[in-house]
């Protein structure tokens, strides 16, 4: 059985983002089990925890939890032409203290979402930079750049438009053959 954590770049309740992992969260097959990694509650990641007596409880729980985990999905949204916050201090706390990197050579898949028609494709690309860093394998075709999200939903937050529908099976399909490709 393979845990493929899930990271939403969205703390809000409403996350179109959250709505969107929740979809793509039961299109894997059998052998995958899909996980949510809380993020929002981890601290600011400060390099004077790197002592493990030291760290925060939840710097130690969150890397505990990654240490179990085979594959990770990204679901965010754009924040400002780049990556919210709550992801990048997610990377930075998983990272440290050095040579205890828990991304290294976990495969990785980004979906990008925006209500308006860019479709977090800056935030997908900042991405992509530490995630190459931390010497993560990503998915890199197809894309998943999801632009007018609002549209897509319906009331209760699932996915109405049988496109998009489609397009993400493919994109998971294509995320489950890098993961197989990588492990061992
Ligand atoms: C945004 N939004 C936004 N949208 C976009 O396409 N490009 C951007 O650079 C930004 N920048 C930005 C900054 C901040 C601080 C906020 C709060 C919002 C709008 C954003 O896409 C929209 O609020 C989404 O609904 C956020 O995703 P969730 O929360 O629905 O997952």
């Amino acid at each position: 059985m393979i845990k493929v954590g899930i990271l939403v770049g969205s703390l809000r309740k409403e996350s179109f983002s959250k709505k969107l992992a929740i979809h793509v969260a039961s299109l894997f097959p059998e052998g995958y089990k899909t996980e949510f990694v809380e993020i929002g509650n981890l601290p600011f990641y400060n390099q004077d925890f790197d002592d493990e007596d030291n760290a925060p409880s939840e710097y130690t729980a969150f890397r505990n939890k990654m240490k179990e985990i085979g594959a990770v999905l990204f679901v965010t949204p754009e924040y400002n032409r780049s990556i919210p916050a709550v992801i990048k201090n997610a990377l930075d706390v998983g990272s440290r203290p050095y040579g205890a990197n828990v991304w290294d050579g976990k495969p990785a898949a980004i979906i990008s979402q925006s209500p308006g028609r860019l479709s977090g494709f800056g935030a997908n690309h900042h991405l992509r930079q530490p995630l190459v860093f931390l010497n993560m394998p990503i998915l890199q075709q197809p894309e998943a750049y999801i632009g007018n999200v609002a549209d897509l939903l319906d009331e209760n937050g699932n996915v109405k438009d049988e496109r998009t529908v489609k397009f993400l099976q493919t994109f998971i399909d294509a995320f489950v053959d890098l993961i197989k490709k990588h492990s061992k």
